[in-house]
Order: structure tokens, then C-alpha cells, then sequence
């Protein structure tokens, strides 16, 4: 009963056994000190836990501060945190006060928790085993009481052990975990969802709301849904705005959902597995095995070469054809198929052309990687939060990015 009422006061839609349960976790640890960690794959509610924890405990007329670790630049966060000292850094013009120091006797909400530098996490260790910080610039010692709600959509284990977070803060934050399950393991809510949303647009949009066949109910439920209930979300807004019709069947559902992502289709790939992956690790793997083939396709050419008018093999002309390279794995990624491939004849015509310069040129893969983020940021028309979401890497990564690469 209590959580129903919870669902109803934050707009929390569901009643699978696996939300229920991360709930219940919430609940039954609000009204404690303890640290928690929401884990989940990205879009599947996360943001609402803490304010759930903040509001049924007795912090909750105290300041409630939401700290996004992934869009605050890696130059200022710990003065954000912890707050600096008059003259403590360039532009240090006025002492600031800290999060820590704000949110003293409230909560705290550490979203992307996992791209905070790891000088940040030794400070953020210390506040959460003492309840003491320093100020950047000070020396002094301050005392805060403050519950520490933290996020993330990474997963940490993976994290710790390539050297970006620190094992001993991993513990530290996860004395209570909560996970949040994706969407496709919670088939029971997709079409509540939908439905709630479809509503929720219909009157926004001043229109009636859009009504599922149910092959298309069946194709949602199917779904793979990567993107999880922002997926869902954004997919019914689309759907509302665009359809003329309000009757939306299968086919017109298909067309709003990457056809790799069809669970009812052959397993493509073991998504399970490849969640640790983000696009970017998957996109360089995939430029690396582009540039495999190329050396070995570079080495055919010049054997060609020197046998001068000798026929290709057929190993060899095989080897020539340009493979598709993870077409299923990436979305929007047309430039990763724009190789230059030259061929033998067209070698032979151009007698200053030399293969080595221009296939180094084309793989680079800081080259690759500005024309990527410049594609999402054009796809997003500049939202670089939405464009981040996309390449897989956090805000601050991509504003160093546009920075290191002077992407206008
Ligand atoms: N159970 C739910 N009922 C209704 N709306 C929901 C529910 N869960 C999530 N949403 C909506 O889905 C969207 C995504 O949720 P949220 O921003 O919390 O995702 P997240 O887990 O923080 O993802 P990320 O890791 O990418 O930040 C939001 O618009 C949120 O309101
Ligand atoms: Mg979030």
C-alpha cells in the first residue's frame, strides 16, 4: 500500500515484481544514514530513488542538492563540492561554499558518480568515512552531516579495474545497493507505460492518444529497448507528433525501432555481454579491425603490384571487398563504412600514389573520433548532453573533446 502511494506522489509507473523490490530497498533505507548506490542501465528511472530516499527520511526539510559528476568541468568540481578559499585558484575572487557544506543535515544526490576524477574521490571518500572536508585552499578542517545518495549507469567493477575508480570508495558508496531493472525485464510495465505516455502527449499535444494493435503490443513487448523507458518515451512522443493516425499497428511501430534491436529477430548479438561495452569501446574495435584488414589488404596490393599485370586470386579479390563493419552494433555510423578503398587498377593509373599516407589518414582515430562527435552534435543540433549520451562518454569528456579538437 505504502508504495503505491510513493509511486503515485513521484509519477512512477509499473508493478513488476523487480521495481518493486528496488522500492521496497528504498524505502526500508531511507529513514537510515546509510550510503546508496542506484546501478542501472541508462533511461530506466534512476533520478527518482534519491528524491524518494530524501523525502521519507528525517532529512527531509533539509537541502536536497542533485550534483550531475558527468557535466561539472574536472577544473572546478572540487571547488563545486567542497567550496574554495578566496584566492585559492585564478578567478578564486570571493571563499565559496561547497555542496557539502550547502547540504549540510540533507541529502545528497552524486548522479554519474563514476566520472568523478580520482583526486575527487579520495576527498569524497574522506567526507563520507569522517564527515570532514577541507575547502580547496584551506587548510581547515569543516564537519557536515550529510547523506550521500549516489548513480551510475557504468558498470563500477569494470571501471575499478581499468584504474577509474577507486575500489575502496566502490564499497564505501555500496553499502546499500540498489539496482533498477531495465525495461525489457520488466515486460509487464511496457504498455502501462506507453499508455501513460501516450495520455500524457495526447494532452500536451491537445490530440486523443494513440491506441496500439496488438501486433504492435506484441513487437513492444518484444523489444529490446536500449534506451529503456526514455526510449519508450521519446518513441511515443515521436509516434504522436508525426503519425496521422491513431491507430498505430506493427508496421508503423517497426519504423520507430532499430530493426537490430528485435528480440523476436536472431540473436544479432549478445547484448548481456556487451553491456560493459560503450559505443565508443565498440566503434574503436571496430576502427581496429578495420585497420587489421587494411595492413592486410595493403600487403595484398603490393604483392599485386609487384607481380605486375598477374590476375588477382580469388582470395585475394574477396579480401578487396569491403567488409560491413558492425553495422548491427552502432547507429548512425556511415562514416565508419567511408574507407577509401583504392583498387589495384586504379593504383596502377596513379603513379604518386602512395597507399601508405592515405590509409593511415583515413584510420586515424582521433580523426574518426572529431568527425563522430561532430555527427552527434549535428544530430543532437548542439544538445551536448543528448550528443555525450550518444558517443557513450560523459559531458566533461566531450567538452574536452570539442576543446582538444576545436570543434566550432
Ligand atoms: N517508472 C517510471 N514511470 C514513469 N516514467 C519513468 C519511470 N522511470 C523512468 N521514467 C522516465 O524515464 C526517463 C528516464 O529516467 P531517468 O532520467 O531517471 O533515467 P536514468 O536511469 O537516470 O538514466 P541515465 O543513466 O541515462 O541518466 C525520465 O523522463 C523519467 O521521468
Ligand atoms: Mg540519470
Amino acid at each position: 500500500m505504502e508504495l503505491q502511494s510513493i509511486k503515485q506522489r513521484f509519477g512512477i509507473i509499473g508493478n513488476s515484481p523487480l521495481l518493486n523490490r528496488a522500492m521496497e530497498v528504498a524505502v526500508q533505507v531511507a529513514p537510515t544514514d546509510l550510503t546508496v548506490l542506484i546501478s542501472g542501465e541508462s533511461g530506466v528511472g534512476k533520478e527518482v530513488f534519491p528524491k524518494i530516499i530524501h523525502q521519507q527520511s528525517a532529512r527531509k526539510h533539509g537541502n536536497y542538492i542533485a550534483v550531475n559528476c558527468g557535466a561539472i568541468p574536472e577544473g572546478t568540481i572540487d571547488s563545486e563540492l567542497f567550496g574554495h578559499e578566496k584566492g585559492s585558484f585564478t578567478g578564486a575572487h570571493e571563499a565559496r561554499k561547497g555542496y557539502f557544506e550547502v547540504a549540510d543535515g540533507g541529502t545528497i544526490f552524486l548522479d554519474e558518480v563514476a566520472e568523478l576524477p580520482l583526486s575527487t574521490q579520495v576527498r569524497l571518500l574522506r567526507v563520507l568515512e569522517s564527515g570532514e572536508f577541507m575547502k580547496v585552499g584551506s587548510s581547515k578542517v569543516i564537519k557536515t552531516d550529510v547523506r550521500v545518495v549516489a548513480a551510475t549507469n557504468v558498470n563500477i567493477p569494470v571501471a575499478i579495474e581499468k584504474g577509474n575508480f577507486r575500489q575502496d570508495l566502490f564499497y564505501r558508496l555500496n553499502t546499500v545497493p540498489i539496482f533498477v531493472p531495465p525495461l525489457r525485464d520488466r515486460k509487464e510495465d511496457i504498455h502501462l507505460l506507453f499508455r501513460k505516455f501516450s495520455a500524457d502527449f495526447a494532452e500536451t499535444y491537445r490530440m486523443p492518444p494513440l491506441q496500439l494493435s496488438e501486433d504492435a503490443v506484441r513487437i513492444l513487448n518484444n523489444y529490446y529497448w536500449p534506451g529503456n523507458i526514455r526510449q519508450l518515451k521519446n518513441v511515443t512522443e515521436q509516434m504522436s507528433i508525426i503519425e496521422r493516425t491513431k491507430q498505430i499497428d506493427g508496421n508503423i511501430l517497426h519504423r520507430y525501432l532499430p530493426d537490430n534491436e528485435m528480440t523476436d529477430m536472431p540473436v544479432l548479438y549478445k547484448k548481456q555481454e556487451e553491456d560493459h561495452l560503450s559505443e565508443r569501446e565498440i566503434l574503436y574495435k571496430v576502427l581496429f579491425d578495420m585497420k587489421k584488414d587494411m595492413t592486410e589488404l595493403k600487403k595484398i596490393i603490393a604483392g599485386l603490384l609487384e607481380d605486375g599485370d598477374r590476375e588477382p586470386t580469388k582470395e585475394q579479390t574477396k579480401a578487396l571487398t569491403i567488409k560491413d563493419y558492425g553495422e548491427d552494433l552502432l547507429t548512425d555510423t556511415t562514416d565508419v563504412h567511408e574507407v577509401e578503398i583504392t583498387t589495384p587498377e586504379e593504383l596502377s593509373d596513379n603513379s604518386d600514389f602512395d597507399s601508405h599516407e592515405v590509409i593511415e589518414e583515413s584510420l586515424s582515430l582521433q580523426d574518426k573520433e572529431k568527425e563522430m562527435i561532430k555527427k552527434a552534435l549535428e544530430k543532437h543540433r548542439g544538445k551536448r548532453k543528448s550528443a555525450a549520451r550518444e558517443l557513450g562518454i560523459s559531458e566533461r569528456t566531450l567538452y574536452r573533446k570539442i576543446k582538444e579538437y576545436s570543434i566550432k
